[in-house]
């Protein structure tokens, strides 16, 4: 019932050539196998990589690209991945609102061939139009990559929409226990697979076989947990709208966010367990707020059973302090868990006071 840990560097061959599929595990290991045809079906792609974590396989993509691209992505988007493109690669790269396509248009250049898209956005909870930014990619003869790591598979699947490349921190709500670091890419373009597949294996930016292993496990209970972390995110922002306490909320599922009606065309079964909130009274307020919390951990990361409290602009965006892109200094993230909704909330109301 369960895929074996095939805890091994390195495989028997039969004979010079005969190597039964399996050489050596930089390059594919049994375990890694299951799990990315797993992840491939669920986003319904042709070609599915597991990686490292989720920064490596943001890594292997932008590594497609030829010195002096362009790419375009969301200005309210992952630190990490901004780091990565200023710091590593000093990527020729816009950010823009990509919920604004006339902004989108204006941005593009003759070299724009990547347009990197998060929807929800991390850590503002914006929603964009993936149809019609694939769609805009497709006619200039760009990339649409999605990064869809807040919503997974089981409430969006962006290959449907046309993107060309979906990605994800399997570290979130594919792994979904908080014990374990993983990316994963997935796409139907053959070359681009094989593309990414020579990077994968001459870099070496593999996933072990128990963490591959960890995932796979995670993977089995996403449906049942997804739908909890929905009911539940969607309970605690009811709640947070209506505390004085809050200047904004801000949760796709709830019908008067300004990206619920898209959000509602392009995600099935739910909106997602992340919350995003901007308290009255600004960081003081919000330093304080996330001090109080006791049944919501303050904590870096997401998508784990337990319900975790962040605060971006000092922990998870840190690394965009003094930068256009910096998180708004008053926003609290949280990362609504499985636990019951009744404790969430009551915890929620003692930390506000
Ligand atoms: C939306 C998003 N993409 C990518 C990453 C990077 O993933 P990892 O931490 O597994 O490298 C994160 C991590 O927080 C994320 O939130």
């Amino acid at each position: 019932m369960t895929t074996p840990i095939y805890q091994t560097s390195t495989f028997a061959h039969d004979g010079l050539g005969g190597d039964r599929g399996y050489s050596y595990a930089r390059v594919s290991n049994p375990t890694r196998t299951a799990l990315e045809t797993c992840l491939a079906s669920l986003e319904g792609a042709a070609h599915g990589l597991a990686f490292a974590s989720g920064m490596a396989a943001v890594d292997t993509v932008v590594r497609q690209l030829d010195p002096g691209d362009h790419i375009l992505v969301n200005a309210d988007g992952y630190g990490g991945t901004h780091r990565l493109l200023t710091q590593v690669h000093q990527a020729s790269f816009s950010p823009v609102d990509l919920a604004d396509l006339d902004a989108v248009a204006a941005a593009w250049t003759d070299r724009t061939r990547l347009l990197w898209v998060e929807s929800p956005t991390n850590p503002g909870l914006g929603v964009v139009d993936i149809a019609a930014l694939a769609a805009m990619a497709r006619e200039r003869g760009a990339w649409c990559a999605v990064d869809n790591t807040f919503a997974t598979p089981w409430l969006q699947r962006p290959l449907e929409l046309g993107a060309h490349l979906v990605v994800h921190s399997t570290s979130k709500y594919l792994g979904g226990h908080s014990d374990v670091i993983g990316g994963f890419v997935a796409t139907d373009d053959d070359a681009l697979a094989a593309a990414l597949t020579l990077v994968r294996n001459a870099a070496g930016s593999v996933p072990g076989p128990f963490d591959t292993f960890l995932v796979l496990r995670g993977v089995k209970t996403l449906a049942v947990r997804m739908d909890r972390h929905c009911s539940n995110a969607l309970a605690v922002a009811a709640f947070l709208r209506s505390h004085p306490a809050m200047a904004q909320v801000r949760y796709p599922g709830l019908a008067d966010d300004p990206g619920h009606a898209l959000a509602a065309r392009q995600m099935h079964g739910g909106f997602g367990g992340m919350v995003a909130c901007v308290l009255h009274g600004g960081e003081e307020a919000a330093a304080a707020f996330v001090a109080r919390t006791r049944l919501f951990t303050l904590g870096e990361s997401l998508g784990g059973v337990e319900s975790l409290i962040g605060y971006p602009a000092r922990m998870s965006h840190a690394s965009l302090a003094g930068t256009p892109l910096a998180a708004d200094p008053g926003l609290v993230r949280l990362s609504v868990g499985i636990e019951d909704v009744d404790d969430l909330l009551e915890d929620l109301a003692q930390a506000l006071g």
